[in-house]
């Protein structure tokens, strides 16, 4: 998701220094390219060679070092950057970058590059409340810097409070939002559905499953930010709506949804079936609440309409994407599925793995292309697997995109 994408890091002297070794790590599984600028003060926390290490490129901390290759360091890194991250910012730094000092390799990189940057401060409580750090902070966002409050919890210092750096995978969300989010899907007509159904027995009960929509919430979110014109089909969740989605269709049952995905279907480029659609409903459905007996009770259940099968009969130009959800032979039962549906991708879950499936914020996933292609990703944020696969929707909307 981050290839040819180079990143900047800069780290100052905060205890902090030591989650900048997991966000780099992380970086670097998505493919960036991460240089990393130490302060001086940064390296009695945490080694250069870590981060060498993790990066995989020599790591910066002085400013006349001499230079490996005939380039102007602070110039260089300052040029290629496609983002400059400041993770953790001390109170200092930000003073610094505040008042146009540029006294280190860090912050003459900071002053002289035409990048965005991201500052992530951490700090004592006391300090960050401090009002010349608050007012650097106005002034840094003024010029366009983009900052990442800090958590409150307990520091390391003792103190509980506002200070704590943001953690490394909210930083990680908010360097893909920065360096991926283009209108690369504007104009296009995107049908997205999400959540559980519900199948009524009784006025009083039902048949459900666990899906809590969080993957069809975001990504709606995540094609409404790149613009496309976003229609949500959402059956019962405690979500809030998401932002800019042009249409918000709540729905309760299977066939609900049913009619409602295919009184939209023809006006769309892109549908999404990320619902968990239950495949029974009760037979009958009993107008009254069905009371205890002493007996057991059997419920006959009937099949519902597959939605995205037929789809799939009807595919014309729409592109196509499934979800499976598996506990067992991922891979061939989600194949499967893609063929007998007639998809262009399938996004498989396997529900056994830890961090993967309803309901958390994370998701571990392999997205199936028709042409066998499998691309298998760690554990990410929904919101981050969203932009993932709306990339892979995108390639297919323009293969040229995909190069
Ligand atoms: N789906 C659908 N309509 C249904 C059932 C499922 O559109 N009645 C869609 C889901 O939204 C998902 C895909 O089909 O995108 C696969 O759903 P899944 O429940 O994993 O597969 P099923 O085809 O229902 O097969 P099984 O439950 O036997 O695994």
């Amino acid at each position: 998701m981050l290839q040819n994408k180079n990143i900047v890091l800069g780290v100052t002297g905060g205890i902090a220094a030591y989650k900048a070794c997991d966000l780099v790590s992380r970086l670097k599984k998505l493919g960036a390219n991460v240089n990393v600028v130490m302060t001086r003060a940064a390296t009695e926390f945490v080694t250069p060679l870590t981060f060498q290490t993790l990066s995989q490129n020599p790591v910066a901390v002085e400013m006349f070092q001499q230079p490996g290759s005939w380039e102007i360091e602070h110039i260089a890194l300052a040029k290629k950057a496609d983002l400059l991250v400041v993770a953790p910012a001390t109170a200092d730094m930000i003073g610094k970058i505040a008042g146009g000092i540029a006294d280190d390799l860090l912050s003459t990189t900071i002053m002289a590059t035409g990048a965005p940057v991201l500052l992530a401060p951490a700090m004592n409580t006391h300090m960050y409340q401090n009002p010349i750090v608050q007012e650097n902070i106005s002034r840094l966002k003024s010029f366009n810097y983009r900052l990442i409050a800090p958590e409150t919890g307990r520091l390391a210092c003792g103190d509980v409070g506002e200070g704590k750096m943001a953690s490394p995978e909210t930083l990680l969300a908010a360097i893909v939002k920065l360096l991926i989010r283009q209108p690369d899907l504007a104009g296009k007509r995107i049908l997205i559905t999400a959540g559980p159904t519900r199948e009524a027995i009784d006025p009083v009960r039902f048949i459900s499953n666990h899906s809590s929509g969080k993957m069809g919430y975001a990504l709606a979110r995540a094609a409404a930010e790149r613009d496309a014109v976003v229609t949500l089909i959402s059956g019962p969740v405690g979500l809030p709506r998401p932002n800019n989605v042009d249409l918000l269709i709540p729905v309760e049952s299977a066939a609900e949804m049913y009619r409602q995905v295919m009184a939209h279907y023809q006006d769309q480029d892109i549908v999404i079936m990320a619902a968990a659609v239950a495949d029974y409903r009760p037979k009958a459905v009993s107008p009254e609440k069905i009371k205890k007996t002493n007996n057991g009770l059997t419920l006959e259940l009937e099949k519902n309409t597959d939605i995205l099968l037929e789809l799939g009969q009807n595919k014309g130009n729409h592109i196509l994407v499934g979800f499976a959800a598996e506990t067992q032979n991922l891979l061939e039962y989600s194949r499967e599925k893609l063929v007998h549906k007639n998809l262009d991708l399938i996004v498989a879950n396997d529900l056994t793995e830890e961090g993967a499936g309803f309901g958390g914020d994370t998701n571990i996933i392999r997205i199936i292309h028709r042409s066998g292609q499998v691309d298998s990703l760690p554990k990410l944020t929904k919101t981050e697997l969203g932009h993932i696969i709306l990339d892979k929707v995108r390639s297919l909307l323009e293969p040229a995109a995909a190069l």
